[in-house]
């Protein structure tokens, strides 16, 4: 099987892939939270820093673009292609309103039409492979179904399928019916992603699934970044996860202070950080209330040290399936 570290914007830049891969292992590799392609062929030069090859050396990585016009899509193929990419990612899924109604992300789900010129104007140009990240739909599941004939039709890499509308955001289950419906209609290979947090989620959809051999997590990772090894191994083995997960902040949050311009900064990362992780940590919502209204990393940083020194446990994500 091949597991994918999903794209979370906000989340799973380059200072997280790199601080999770020297500690934690099971990734194959990740797709990169979304490069915006911006009119007249631009983009910004922090959202291409984040795949620069030098910066991404311990985990590969797949580019994802967000775009609906051709040629400012084909500025930011052109731009990875010549840092070496020879494949990039459409990010087909997002479902948030103010992207949606610009007919972008899931917003051209529903336009199968508008997808087909798409990939009509695109595909014989493009220096390099593509793949489709998706939704089953904008507004319905039944979208998927008269999309998967157009992309049929074009030489894509794979398609990975996060089996929730665009309208539904988050909420509910992802739909195994509707993935598995979709599933035996592309040509490509497919990879499911959706809602695994823990070992025996992936073993629930895997033997349901048995013909799926790509899984992408996302948040899943977040709450407990030994997943993807215990998914690997089929059994949860790891000593001494509270001294990992020390090792992994650390240097998750030196690179921050590395990276980041200024304290605001680097303080609303780690908040974000801690709203995943926190709370599989015994008091870990002592810890969060505590780091929430703190503005300056030095005194962050002395808070933790108190919060671990009066102890703590690792107890895993609390997962209601
Ligand atoms: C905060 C956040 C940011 C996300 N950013 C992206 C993104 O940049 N590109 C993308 O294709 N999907 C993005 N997603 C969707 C995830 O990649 C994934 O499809 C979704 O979280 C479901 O998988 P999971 O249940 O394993 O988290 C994002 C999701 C979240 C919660």
């Amino acid at each position: 099987m091949i597991l994918y570290l999903a794209p979370l914007q906000g989340f799973t830049d380059r200072v997280f892939r790199n601080s999770f891969s020297q500690f934690f292992k099971g990734f194959d590799l990740a797709i990169a939270p979304f490069i915006s392609a911006l009119h007249g062929g631009r983009y910004k030069a922090k959202e291409i820093r984040d795949v620069l090859p030098e910066h991404n050396r311990l985990l590969p990585v797949i580019p994802q673009i967000m775009g609906n016009n051709p040629q400012d899509f084909l500025a930011v193929v052109d731009a990875l292609d010549d840092l070496g990419y020879t494949t990039v990612n459409w990010n087909l899924g997002c479902p948030y309103k103010m992207v949606a109604k610009k007919m972008k992300g899931s917003g051209l789900l529903c336009y199968p039409d508008v997808v087909d010129a798409f990939l009509d104007h695109v595909m014989p140009v493009m220096k390099t492979g593509l793949s489709i990240k998706m939704r089953l739909g904008r507004y319905d599941k039944k979208e998927i179904f008269d999309l998967m004939p157009v992309l049929n039709r074009y030489p894509l890499d794979e398609i990975t399928i996060h089996p929730r509308t665009g309208i539904q955001m988050y909420d509910g289950h992802p739909d195994l019916d509707a993935f598995t419906e979709a599933f035996a209609l592309c040509k490509h290979p497919v990879v499911y992603n959706g809602d695994i947090k823990c070992l025996s989620d992936y073993q629930r959809l895997s033997e349901k699934m048995p013909y799926v051999e790509r899984w992408m997590i996302g948040r899943g990772v977040l709450s407990d970044p030994f997943l993807p090894m215990v998914i690997k191994n089929g059994s949860d083995t790891v000593d001494d996860k509270l001294g990992l997960i020390l090792s992994y902040h650390h240097a998750y949050f030196s690179e921050r202070l590395a990276t980041l311009s200024g304290p605001v900064h680097v303080m609303d990362r780690m908040k974000s950080f801690w709203s995943y992780l926190a709370p599989s940590l015994d008091r870990g919502d002592e810890l969060f209330k505590r780091i929430k209204k703190i503005r300056d990393p030095h005194i962050y940083i002395e808070n933790l040290d108190d919060f671990f020194q009066e102890g703590t446990q690792w107890i895993g994500p609390i997962v209601n399936s």
